[in-house]
């Protein structure tokens, strides 16, 4: 379908970016909400501090965005935030955001990655999902977890439906479509982190993130926003060929409405 959409060069399996536009493809305002980012402060590797906070969020806000669900990690041997905390920092954001007279509406799930702690948080139904019952997972990126099916049959079992975070970015998949499409069937809602079409992640995630997004695979775009040089890229990328691809993709996210 792409091909016959857009021009000239053709990027990678069955996708075909417009021509770089040094005038911008618009804004990212197309995907409304951001659902997978790092902004509570002091919490993970994301923000450090408010202003950090508030900078990112201002810089999203003028790209387009017009609210987030941020996504703090939970990764018992790194971050081991829980509801509380992560609910807690939310607040205070919220409340310097309110000082500031900035309206952004916010709110806070978590990016969980998979490990013996989250799977005693499923047990106890202690999960805070994105949207409805989605849950945001990651996995290890040396090797898929094992006995993964069996963890997203128990995933579903409790009432959740999981989002697997940047797939693209796991090079033990790369090559092989077959371990996507699994995944998908398995019950796996996938997420683009934006900046991989950028090759921010290098040229085999890119080329990942290619084969994913012309194959449909993908139902979320997020912008995994830690920092500035992320800010700076997602600006950047506004220039580039594959904005009219994304902006003919129908994400998820323009069906979370935050007020
Ligand atoms: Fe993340």
């Amino acid at each position: 379908m792409f091909s016959k959409l857009f021009g000239k060069k053709k990027e990678s399996s069955g996708l075909r970016y417009a021509p770089h536009n040094p005038n911008g493809y618009g804004n990212w305002s197309f995907l409304g909400t951001d659902m997978h980012s790092h902004l509570i402060p002091g919490i993970d590797d994301g923000a450090q501090t408010i202003e950090d906070s508030i900078m990112l969020i201002q810089r999203l806000q003028s790209m387009g965005y017009h609210s987030a669900i941020t996504t703090p990690h939970i990764k018992y041997d790194h971050y081991p935030n829980n509801n509380y905390n992560i609910q807690s920092g939310l607040h205070g954001l919220q409340q310097a955001l309110h000082e500031r007279n900035i309206n952004f509406p916010i709110r806070a799930a978590a990016e969980y990655y998979i490990d013996d702690h989250f799977m005693q948080l499923l047990e106890a139904g202690e999960l805070m999902p994105v949207v409805d019952n989605q849950v945001l997972v990651e996995i290890s990126f040396m090797f898929e977890p094992v006995r993964f099916d069996d963890i997203l049959f128990r995933i579903q079992a409790k009432g959740y439906k999981p989002i697997l975070a940047h797939p693209e970015r796991y090079a033990y998949y790369h090559g092989n479509m077959q371990a996507y499409h699994d995944l998908r069937n398995k019950g796996c809602y996938l997420q683009l982190n934006t900046l991989s079409l950028f090759g921010y992640y290098g040229g085999a995630v890119k080329r990942a993130a290619e084969d994913l997004l012309s194959a449909g695979l993908y139902q979320y775009c997020g912008t995994d926003m830690h920092h500035i040089k992320h800010a700076d890229n997602l600006q950047a990328m506004l220039q580039s060929g594959v904005m009219p691809v994304l902006q003919q993709t129908p994400f998820l996210n323009t069906s979370m409405q935050l007020v």
